[in-house]
């Protein structure tokens, strides 16, 4: 099937300190649309709709969802048909019942996390052009989600035939037919899903597209000079897959966010998947430092439809520090 999922959306997540979460993404350079006592909307620069990530006060930091647009309402309820025809939990949020965005589908999809899909979101100002009011990260919109799953190859495998991903990238074991790790795509660009061989599921980070790589650059010095150090877990650097410029960031409640610049376009019809070996050093750290341990270990809880915790399991795959995924 070949769904128009359009792109990565919004991401909802839950933190236990609202207070924490707007000053840290305030000093990103986030733009908060709107808020209440229990959640903040915040935009990037470049988008003209209501919010790209939405916090809501939680017992314990976790993933509520993570989000697609897709092309239309009548997509919507062909995915629905879909997820329904192989028994996943689905569950619509109707429109009213959320701040800023219409009627969304949730879904309890193949490796057991919540994700969404969704049409419509209210429309706002878009703050690119207001240079003076632009700071931190100058944050300019949500790229994609990187998700820890247990098993790569069955998240490919429905991706890929069933929602009509595409796969710019992925990591091979050699002499082996399983995939380690898969970069996939709607938009024209790298990813807007990446599935990695690991303790799951769990959602590793939310990447954040960046102007050029001296705003990662000038991040540094703003979190550093804000009190926010401790916040840097890894980069600035390139990747050897994608390409992209990285800097890895925690959140108050460990949350990771990747601020990310420069892959490179992907929408020819003939594009074809670049192979990595999980041998070949030049995947990992394009200049050759490691990632730390917290950055393979670590990652966010998910919440079922329900709001109950995720469960999760160890990969199919062997697991060693593999220094491939981003
Ligand atoms: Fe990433």
């Amino acid at each position: 099937m070949d769904f128009n999922v359009m792109r990565t959306g919004r991401a909802v997540l839950h933190v236990t300190d609202l207070e924490a979460s707007r000053a840290f993404y305030d000093a990103l350079g986030f733009i908060e649309t709107a808020s209440d006592d229990e959640n903040i909307y915040f935009r990037a620069i470049e988008d003209f709709a209501h919010h790209c990530l939405h916090l809501k006060l939680g017992d314990i930091p976790a993933v509520e969802t993570i989000s697609y647009k897709v092309g239309s309402e009548e997509c919507l309820d062909e995915l629905h048909t879909l997820f329904v025809d192989h028994d996943r939990n689905v569950k619509w949020m109707e429109k009213g019942t959320q701040v800023g965005i219409g009627r969304t589908l949730r879904v309890e999809e193949v490796s057991g996390m919540t994700i969404e899909f969704y049409f419509e979101m209210e429309h706002v100002e878009r703050m690119m052009q207001k240079f003076h009011l632009h700071k931190g990260a100058k944050v300019q919109r949500i790229d994609h989600f990187n998700c820890a799953v247990p098993d790569v190859d069955k998240a490919y495998d429905y991706y890929i035939h069933e929602l009509g991903f595409k796969c710019s990238e992925f990591t091979s074991i050699k002499g082996s037919e399983h995939i380690w790790a898969a970069w996939l795509h709607r938009k024209p660009g790298v990813h807007d899903v990446a599935f990695m061989n690991a303790v799951g599921p769990r959602l590793h980070h939310i990447g954040f597209w960046l102007k050029d790589p001296m705003s990662l650059i000038d991040c540094c010095d703003y979190l550093a000079a804000a009190g926010y150090r401790d916040s840097i877990e890894r980069g600035p650097g390139r990747h050897g897959l994608s390409n992209a410029f990285f800097l890895y960031l925690r959140d108050p409640d460990g949350h990771r966010i990747e601020l990310y610049n420069g892959d490179y376009y992907t929408g020819d019809f003939d594009n074809q998947p670049i192979e990595w070996d999980l041998d070949d050093p030049a995947r990992q750290t394009f200049w050759g430092h490691e990632a730390p341990d917290s950055w393979f270990n670590e990652a966010s809880t998910l919440l079922d439809l329900n709001g109950n915790v995720v469960p999760v399991s160890e990969p199919k795959l062997a697991k060693i520090k593999p220094n491939t995924i981003i």
